[in-house]
This record gives C-alpha cells, structure tokens and sequence, in this order.
C-alpha cells in the first residue's frame, strides 16, 4: 500500500518571490487534499525552496537535506523535494549526491505539482527542471478556503534578461515573461475579497513588466497598476523590484497621481562608480540614476528610496568604494540591503579576479556604517508626525499591533480595540533606528 501525500511541510529562503511560490503552492494544494503542517516530521512531504543567489547556497541545501535525513530515517515514507533556484542550477547533481530527495523542481514547472506528487507517492523519483511557456500560477490557483494577512503580494513577472555578470537570476528563473493583465485584475480582485488592504506587485524586474490586452495593444507597469488601484477596497499598492533601466516617466508620475501608490521605492543602484557599474553590466551610469531620483522627489518630496549595494566587486578600488559611498550621502536612502560580492559559477564576472576577503569585509561595514546612519535619520524624522499605518498583525505582546508607515517602516502601536486590517492615524512617539512606535490619534 502507497501512503498518500496528505501533509505537506515548506521551508522557504531566498527573495518574496520564492516565499510567494511557496504560499501559493501550499495554497492550491489544499484542493487536492493536502494540508501544511508546521513541523517537517508531521508531514509526509517535506519541500525546500532554494536559493542560490550568493555563496555556500548549494551547501546550505546539503546540510538541510542531511537534517533531514534524520527524520527520514525514522519514518522512512515520507518524501523530500527539492524547489526553486538551487533545484534549476544543479538539477540532477540533487539527486546523485542526496539519495533521500524524491525530487527535484525548477521555479517554473510548480503547476505540474499535483501530478509529480502522484508520481513520487508511487515510488518514482522525478527531476523536473523546464521552463514552460505557461504560466504556472493560473493552474496554481489561490485558495478560497484561506483567510489573508490585510498585506499581500502578488507576483506580476518573472525572470531576467539583463544578464549583470555577477548574477545568476537570469539562469535559475528564466527569461523576462508578464502574466497577463486579466487574470491579475481577477487575483487581485480576489485576494481584496477575501481581506487583502494592500498589495504589492512582484517581479524580478517588475517594472519591464508588459503584456497584452485582450483588448488589444500593450499594457505596462503603469497601466497595470492603475488598472489594479480601481478595486475599491483595495487602500495600498507596493511593486518591487525595479530596474534603473526600466523606470519610465509614466511610471514615475504615477507617484504624484494615484493616492494608492505607496510614496516608497525600492530602485536597486549596485556600486556608485561608473566604471563598475560598466563591469557589472547594469546598462545605466550614475548620473541618469541621480536624474531618475531627482525627477522622483519632484513629484512626491517625500518619496522614500531603498537599494541594494554590491561592494568588492571584481576590480572594485578604494576610489570606487569610495563613489558609492557618495552616492549614499547624496540619496540619503530611507533602507538598504548591502552584500559582499560573492562569484557565482556560470556568471561572466566569475572569471574575474576576486578581491582579498579583509577588503570586502571592511568595505561591508563602512557602507553599512553610513547606510544606518542614513535609515536611522530617516525615521527619526516621523517621531512627532501623524501617519496613516496598516495594522498587519499582532506584537509579541497583549494590546500590541504591528504596522506599516507608507514608507514601510514597521510601527508598533498599543490598542485595546482589534485594529488588525486597519489603516488608522498614529502619532509616531520614538524610533529604536528599526521599528517605529506610535500612539492612536483619537
Ligand atoms: N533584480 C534585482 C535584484 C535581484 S537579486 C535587481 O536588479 O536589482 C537581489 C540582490 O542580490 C541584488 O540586487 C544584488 O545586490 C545581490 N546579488 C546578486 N548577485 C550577487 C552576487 N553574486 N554577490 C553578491 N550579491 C549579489
Ligand atoms: Fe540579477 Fe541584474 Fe537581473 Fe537583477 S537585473 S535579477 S541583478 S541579472
Ligand atoms: Fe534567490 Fe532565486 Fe530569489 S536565487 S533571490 S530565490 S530569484
């Protein structure tokens, strides 16, 4: 007798697009009988969603499977499967080196899921790693037998055709392709239904997003987001992430026309240095970067920009780091994600020397150094200001809410009243440099 897959366990890293494919398929599972559970060892499918964007990803995937490995051993029926990034580079080299996986799935074949899932409860091991001209979510539907969370993301496009050398997105996600403006309008008209306050629009590069209308003619990012901002309940709108090269003046003006978009942005810059962003291939120069942020602040002053840094890229010197610290002072940048350049197998800049490891660690603290200083004044600036906060959930304590600013900020608010799905007006009363803590105005 076969056991039947009836309970399903997800653990998820990577970027929001990895944690919105997991949500999705534990979603839709759910109509072929099969629940998550919280702890692998009660489930009978344990799924790892990978990534594989910096160093040691491949061997933080081994040391999980051999964790793993230990549950397996005393309950030898469940399955273990191996998902996203990670499973598309290595593939079959999966299951050569770790004889427990049962399979191994591209980010872009879920939707063949319900059907590799009968496959494997019957003792065949499945590697699966295509990219479908398909589009995997319309056959992975929501639920809608699940309550949402009032902020919810929606996935809009996926992949990469801009190749930066130092990248591997572009080979574990697959070419640039946008789902079609219909069935977004419907998802998002569903995930509002069912509790949904604010959305936001997810894409490797969101902002390359364009599709075809029924109607006929193209619709872009702009259009899109317009187009989603009619659904009346529906009170915030978000995208990320978004490339310089892609941020066209409709879109920009968009921030100072339609209340529902966010007055936040996440605009990815890299390195401040002309010449390195030639060597990383970004296909733009600082300055049309600078012009995209001024002409930004002109029509929403209060915008609040977030990036992404680079440092120790391949060929990176003391001037270079230098720029990009600049580039810092210059943007005062509300939040920032930086890393250590890490060489990825298969990736242009991987040929390239890399530099001593003591160079790319105290370059990471002196950015990150400055890039606190900068988010810390950023919302030092609120305390004492009224803002309108989405109440998302509960704090670690009785009474205690927590939010989001329009600039994303997390606010923790005290309530006697259940708030949870709200917007309300809080008196923003001190910041820790992370969180925000705010009072109800009454
Ligand atoms: N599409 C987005 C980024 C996706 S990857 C963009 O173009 O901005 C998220 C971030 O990981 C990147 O912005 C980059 O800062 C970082 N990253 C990607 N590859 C990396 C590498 N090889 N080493 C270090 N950081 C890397
Ligand atoms: Fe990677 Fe560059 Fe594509 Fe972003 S734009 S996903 S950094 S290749
Ligand atoms: Fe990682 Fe893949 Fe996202 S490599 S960052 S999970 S697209």
């Amino acid at each position: 007798m076969v056991k039947k897959i009836e309970k399903i366990f997800v653990k998820t890293y990577g970027c929001q697009m990895n944690v919105f494919d997991s949500d999705r398929i534990t979603d839709s599972l759910i109509d072929f009988g099969i629940r998550k559970v919280k702890e692998p060892q009660w489930s009978d499918l344990i799924l790892l969603n990978t990534c594989h964007i910096r160093e040691k990803a491949a061997e933080k995937v081994y040391s999980e499977l051999g964790r793993f490995k230990k549950i397996k051993r005393e309950n030898p029926e469940i399955k273990i499967g191996v998902i996203g990034c990670v499973a598309q580079a290595e593939g079959q080299e999966i299951m050569r080196r770790a004889e427990i996986v049962d399979m191994v799935l591209g980010p872009q074949v879920y939707h063949r899921l319900p059907e590799i899932i009968k496959r494997i409860q019957d003792g065949e091991r499945v590697v699966d790693t295509d990219f479908t001209l398909e589009d995997k979510f319309e056959k992975l539907e929501h639920s809608k037998h699940v309550k949402r969370q009032p902020a919810a993301f929606l996935t809009v496009q996926e992949g990469c055709d801009k190749f930066c050398s130092f990248c591997v997105v572009p080979y574990t996600r697959g070419a640039e392709a946008s789902r079609s403006p219909e069935v977004l309008f419907k998802e998002a008209k569903e995930l509002v239904t069912s509790g949904v306050r604010e959305l936001t629009l997810l894409g490797q590069n969101v902002n390359a997003y364009q599709a075809p209308r029924k109607s006929g003619g193209l619709l872009d990012l702009a259009g899109l987001i317009k187009e989603i901002c009619t659904i009346s309940d529906l009170k915030r709108l978000r995208f990320i992430t978004s490339h310089p090269r892609d941020m066209t003046i409709d879109l920009i003006k968009l921030f100072g026309e339609e209340e529902k978009l966010m007055p936040y942005l996440h605009l990815p810059i890299q390195s401040g240095s002309d010449r390195i962003l030639k060597r990383m291939n970004r296909g733009h120069t600082v300055r049309a970067y600078i012009e995209t942020i001024d002409r930004l602040r002109e029509i929403r002053s209060d915008i609040a920009i977030s990036s992404d840094f680079i440092v120790g890229f391949p060929g990176e010197t003391e001037e270079d780091f230098s720029l990009t610290l600049d580039i810092c002072d210059k943007i005062r940048y509300a939040q920032a994600y930086s890393f250590k350049y890490s060489p990825r197998a298969g990736t242009p800049a991987y040929e390239r020397a890399d530099l001593p490891e003591e160079i790319k660690v105290k370059r990471l603290m002196r950015l990150q150094e400055k890039l606190q200083i900068h988010q810390s004044q950023f919302q030092t600036n609120l305390v004492e200001t009224v803002q309108e906060i989405l109440i998302e959930k509960h704090g670690k304590f009785s009474n205690q809410y927590l939010g989001r600013s329009p600039y994303m900020n997390p606010v923790v608010i005290t309530s006697r009243e259940d708030i949870i799905g709200k917007i309300i007006k809080v008196r923003i009363v001190s910041s820790n440099g992370l969180s925000l803590f705010g009072e109800p105005v009454t």
